[in-house]
């Protein structure tokens, strides 16, 4: 995926585009660059690397101009060069494009034009999309309707947008099934990625349909539909201030995200509790009986987002006693489902623009399943194509690797969970008020949690240097292992595992040596002693092992060489603790290692294609 940002107003783009982009990087930063129209003339300046190269490369030059466009990029076609850096080129530099996605018949296109005597100098499909538009254009001689004809040609899923030398008061973008805003300013207006691009300068934003293609002016945002008629789409007045996407006192972005769980939980509780305590879902409205038409559920999701989901899957068994089938959204399509009206589909995501769940969403609709969404971007494509959506207040996720969003989440479908068991009647009232009782404890025992970072900062120090680390658990703890190690190895590189604390002895504790730290969760009380005895088999091929445990678990002691001690809490809620420490260490052992904490290499933000 990559950023996109583009500018037309009384000022010269260049800083605007530029700080845009520094808002946009988690979403690339492979390379970076902008183009700026003036006096006929297309200014390009790329650079390999983050935006600070960009920078440099510009210096104390003035491009001019009033409009421009501006692109940070996460490489899927060519490698990382200044050559394939957006934006791109036509052949006789009148045209310039920058694109987010993927145009999947670029082979072919590219070959017609090829054929027709068009030169490329990169590998990118970018350049073909940007070559095909003015090609349209020298036969159309207006942009918007190269655009449009450009874009019925190509397949795929994309954002596009392209200025002209001899347009220099417009740009036209056009979206397909990728992120796009168009925000409104006095004298000056923008089309994004995102809102934390443009949220400096304006919060009223328009979202951007798929089909739809904008002609941005100075004074105007004109949108056409599909059908190329002009349709008026919502205007959005952002509720997150300017800060939120800043690092503040923060060295990085994860740090202080971790610190804003407490935050972002109260938040997300507060929006869906009511003053007598009951669970009120702001977007969700569900009668007993829609509910029972349901025969099953299905969780989709990726990376973090998914492993919330196990958490979802087990807790709506539980109580809801509704059967739970959870896949990841990557291998969902790709096995027969049985999926019909009865379905309810929940899609789980933080950006609400993953390619794979997108897909694997659609795909549920079009057989009939009732969409249900937890998602954090509001008016995201996920969110939008839903039938019901149930944000989680996190605020801004800046830095890749996910941590307060993986909480909200969590709370989210414990909240769902706790909705569908009192309307179909399969939880005591009491266990019910406990359970939300107990929640609206998690905000204050985070930050008991969060009063121990220097212990996990001096663990870290301790085992940075390692060359793999497990970590193992029973039940729910086995859930939040995996996201224990996934965000480990995307921030510190360390190769690292997560496996049910069962399944060790069926192999894996073949790799115990005593240099391998095991990172042991012990939180479930039903099933604590199984899980010791998981412990002592690597225990006795001694590996190093640091437990995480409930407090006034003693015996935990005599089976670790460390223990970590979260609140306690019912076995059930565990996960929205348990994770703290972890991600904790995962940050504090990358720092230790030197790594590029907020923009781990080759990820991204979010990742729009599939
Ligand atoms: O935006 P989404 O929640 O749909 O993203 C899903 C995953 O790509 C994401 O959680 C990824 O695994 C994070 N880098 C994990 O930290």
């Amino acid at each position: 995926m990559c950023g996109i940002v583009g500018y037309v107003g009384l000022q010269s783009p260049q800083n605007f585009l530029i700080d845009g982009l520094e808002k946009l990087e988690y979403r690339g930063y492979d390379s970076a660059g902008v183009a700026v129209v003036n006096e006929g003339e297309i200014k390009i300046r790329k650079a390999v690397g983050p935006i600070v190269n960009l920078r440099k490369v510009i210096g104390d030059e003035d491009l001019g101009g009033r409009v421009g466009i501006g692109h940070t990029r996460w490489a899927t076609h060519g490698g990382v060069t200044v050559t394939n850096a957006h934006p791109h080129f036509n052949s006789d530099k009148t045209i310039a494009v920058v694109h987010n996605g993927t145009v999947e018949n670029y082979i072919e296109l590219k070959a017609k034009l090829q054929a027709e005597g068009v030169e490329f100098i990169s590998d990118t499909d970018t350049e073909v999309a940007c070559m095909l538009i003015a090609e349209h254009f020298k036969k159309l001689g207006d942009l918007k309707a190269a655009m449009d004809a450009a874009t019925k040609e190509m397949e795929g899923t994309f954002v596009l947008v392209a200025v002209a030398a001899d347009q220099p008061d417009k740009l036209v973008a056009y979206r397909r099934n990728a992120p796009l805003i168009a925000a409104k300013g006095k004298n000056f207006n923008f089309v994004a990625s995102d809102f934390s691009a443009i949220l400096k300068h304006t919060k009223d934003v328009f979202l951007i349909e798929n089909g739809d293609t904008v002609v941005l002016t100075k004074d105007a945002i004109e949108i056409f539909d599909e059908d190329d008629k002009p349709v008026k789409r919502e205007l959005m007045h952002i509720g997150w201030d300017v800060d939120a996407a800043d690092k503040g006192d923060y060295e990085h972005f994860m740090l202080k995200e971790i610190h804003e769980q407490p935050k972002g939980i109260q938040e997300t509780l507060s929006r869906s509790l009511t003053e007598d305590d009951r669970i009120k879902l702001y977007g969700i409205d569900m009668t007993a009986e829609q509910l029972n038409s349901y025969n099953k559920i299905i969780i989709v999701a990726c990376g973090t987002a998914y492993h919330a989901g196990l958490v979802g899957q087990y807790f709506i068994e539980k109580i809801a006693g509704i059967p739970v089938q959870i896949d990841v959204a990557s291998e969902f399509r790709y096995r027969r489902q049985f999926i019909d009206e009865k379905t309810l589909f929940i899609a789980v995501s933080q950006s609400g623009e993953t390619a794979d769940t997108l897909e694997a969403l659609r795909e549920a609709k079009k057989q009939g399943a009732h969409i249900l969404s937890i998602v954090n971007v509001v008016g995201s494509s996920v969110a939008r194509e839903s039938d019901e959506v149930f944000y989680t207040w996190a605020g801004p996720e800046i830095s890749v690797a996910s941590t307060k969003a993986y909480t909200t989440q969590l709370l989210c479908l414990y909240m769902l969970a706790l909705y569908f068991a009192d309307l179909k009647g399969t939880i005591e009232p009491d266990d019910y008020a406990d359970y939300v009782a107990q929640l609206k404890r998690i905000p204050s025992q985070i930050e008991e949690i969060l009063k121990k970072e220097q212990d996990i900062e001096r663990l870290a120090y301790d085992y940075y240097d390692r060359d793999q680390v497990f970590f193992i658990g029973r039940g729910l703890d086995s859930s939040v292992a995996f996201e224990g190690s996934l965000k480990l190895k995307e921030v510190s590189y360390i190769p690292s595992f997560a496996i049910a604390a069962g399944e060790m002895k069926h192999g894996t504790i073949a790799l115990m040596e005593p240099r391998t730290i095991v990172i042991a969760l012990a939180t479930q009380d039903a099933i604590f002693d199984k899980t010791v005895s998981n412990i002592q088999e690597i225990k006795a091929r001694n590996a190093h092992i640091i437990s995480i445990a409930k407090e006034g678990n003693t015996s935990i002691v005599n089976h670790s060489n460390e223990v970590i001690y979260i609140p306690e809490c019912r076995d059930e809620l565990t996960p929205l603790l348990t994770v703290v420490p972890l991600q904790l260490y995962a940050y504090f052992v990358a720092k230790d290692r030197h790594c590029e904490i907020d923009k781990p290499r080759n990820l991204a933000k979010s990742v729009t294609v599939e």
